[in-house]
């Protein structure tokens, strides 16, 4: 377990900006996935990830597949991972070990499809990860969309228990009734061993899974159309060990492009890939804080002082992420006018709203409407970090904030965000852990 942190964040002074360059490392939400997909190979084969962020998650999905038998090594300080599947992997994770990890991330979800394409059968305890108000995040559209393949589904209180009976699944043409990022990656994996071929309409389109696909093929697997609304699948018997270097992220970008809207100044953010970052960059650009694509980097630059507003909404790839909206919402907490921001994605995801309000933040939840009125300046207070998107949220608002901010939780942060504290004392934000 990790341990439980704060962080204390002073204000910029008054008219200086934040300045310099940070490096954005591979995406947290690739990268679980991409580790999963290791289980697909025989026993022996030896992934190699590049890439990869020095972060809890990383570390939480490395341990979970340790204890079904596989062999993982780093990330060390050059984003390398190397997994090395064993012959045989455990597919019960309800014993207390797993079961625990499992517990503590999302992510684990996406041993589903691997572990049962592969070997047949699986058994998992109901996956954790942050509840963002409604209590536990269902996994039916996975399981669902896997039983068109020719999953069986046992439901035992807290357990989940898949089988495939005749031992390997088919083809099929999955309709998902919303385009789940968890789900298309389930079906992804599974597909690429079954017999023949599988159709997924109304498939997620975000880069990790145009990412998952790649390294998909690179093993062997004949995946066309990732990154659309329709993936075709033709399966294949054996996939061999692939290297492979995660797609940067998206949404630690995005954290470090509302750092400037917040705080003003002008950075370099290194590695991230501006291609993803299209309708951040539209909103941005309303406010007033330029964003261009620069040599491998994106570039961001604000003027000292208040954004103007701006509307928001989240939606599926290519719309705002949901991941995206905390931080966003942070820099429009300090505009100069009304904006309205509407999350359509997760949508009791308001922790953060109510933190930013002890900070003096003039916000109205209206159902999954958020209506935000610009104030002059937030002020410091002790605040809580409720996962890791609502810490993001905290930190932007207390670059510019009255005083000091501590911000309880910040164990969250680690989960996602690897170097925060070191690289955004780098480009001039006043941060330490308390
Ligand atoms: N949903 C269902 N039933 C399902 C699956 C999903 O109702 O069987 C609902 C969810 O409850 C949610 C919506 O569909 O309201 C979207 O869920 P989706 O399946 O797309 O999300 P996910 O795969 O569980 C990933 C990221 C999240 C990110 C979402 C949306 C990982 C580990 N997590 O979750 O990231 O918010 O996609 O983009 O990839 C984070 O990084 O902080 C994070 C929470």
């Amino acid at each position: 377990m990790v341990a439980v942190s704060t962080l204390v964040v002073t204000p910029l002074d008054p008219s200086t900006g934040l300045s310099g360059e940070v490096e954005i490392g591979g995406a947290k939400n690739s990268a679980l996935k991409l580790m999963a997909a290791s289980l697909l190979t025989g026993g022996g084969h030896v992934h190699t990830l590049r890439n990869v962020p020095a972060i809890d998650d990383v570390d939480t999905m490395a341990e979970l597949l340790r204890s079904v038998g596989c062999e993982v090594d780093g990330p060390g300080t050059d984003g390398r991972l190397v997994l090395t599947r064993p012959d045989r992997v455990r597919t019960d994770l309800t014993a207390d070990g797993p079961r625990e990890l499992v517990g503590s991330i999302r992510a684990s979800t996406a041993l589903l499809g691997p572990l049962l394409t592969r070997e047949g059968e699986v058994e998992l305890p109901t996956p954790g990860g942050d509840d963002f108000g409604r209590g536990a995040r269902p996994i039916t559209m996975h399981t669902d969309a896997l039983e068109v393949l020719g999953a069986r589904w046992e439901y035992d209180g807290a357990v989940v228990r898949g089988e495939v009976p005749g031992g390997r699944l088919h083809g099929g043409d999955v309709r998902l009734p919303y385009p789940s990022v968890g789900a298309t990656e389930n079906v992804l994996m599974a597909a690429v061993l079954a017999d023949g071929r599988t159709t997924i309409s109304n498939a997620a389109q975000e880069p990790e899974i145009a990412d998952l696909a790649a390294m998909l093929n690179r093993m062997g697997a004949h995946v066309l159309g990732a990154g659309s609304r329709r993936i075709e699948v033709t399966g294949v018997r054996t996939l061999q060990a692939a290297e492979h270097s995660v797609v940067p992220d998206r949404i630690e970008a995005a954290t470090y492009l509302a750092a400037v809207a917040v705080a003003g100044g002008e950075l370099r953010l290194r590695g991230a890939d501006h291609r993803h970052l299209d309708v951040v960059v539209e909103r941005l650009g309303d406010t007033g804080t330029r964003v261009a694509p620069d040599r491998g980097a994106v570039w961001v630059s604000a003027p000292v002082g208040r954004r103007s507003p701006t509307n928001l909404q989240t939606l599926p790839y290519p719309g705002l992420a949901t991941d995206q909206l905390p931080m966003l919402v942070a820099a429009l907490a300090t505009a100069t006018g009304t904006s309205y921001a509407t999350e359509n994605v997760q949508t009791g995801r308001f922790a953060y709203v109510e933190q930013l309000g002890v900070m003096g933040a003039d916000i109205v939840v209206d159902g999954h409407h958020l209506v935000v009125r610009g104030v002059e300046r937030l002020r410091g207070a002790t605040v809580s970090a409720t996962d890791i998107r609502a810490g993001a949220a905290l930190v932007v608002a207390a670059l510019r904030a009255d005083g000091e901010t501590r911000i309880e939780g910040a164990e969250h942060l680690e989960r996602g965000y690897a170097g925060l504290v070191e690289q955004l004392g780098g480009i001039g934000a006043h941060i330490r852990t308390g």
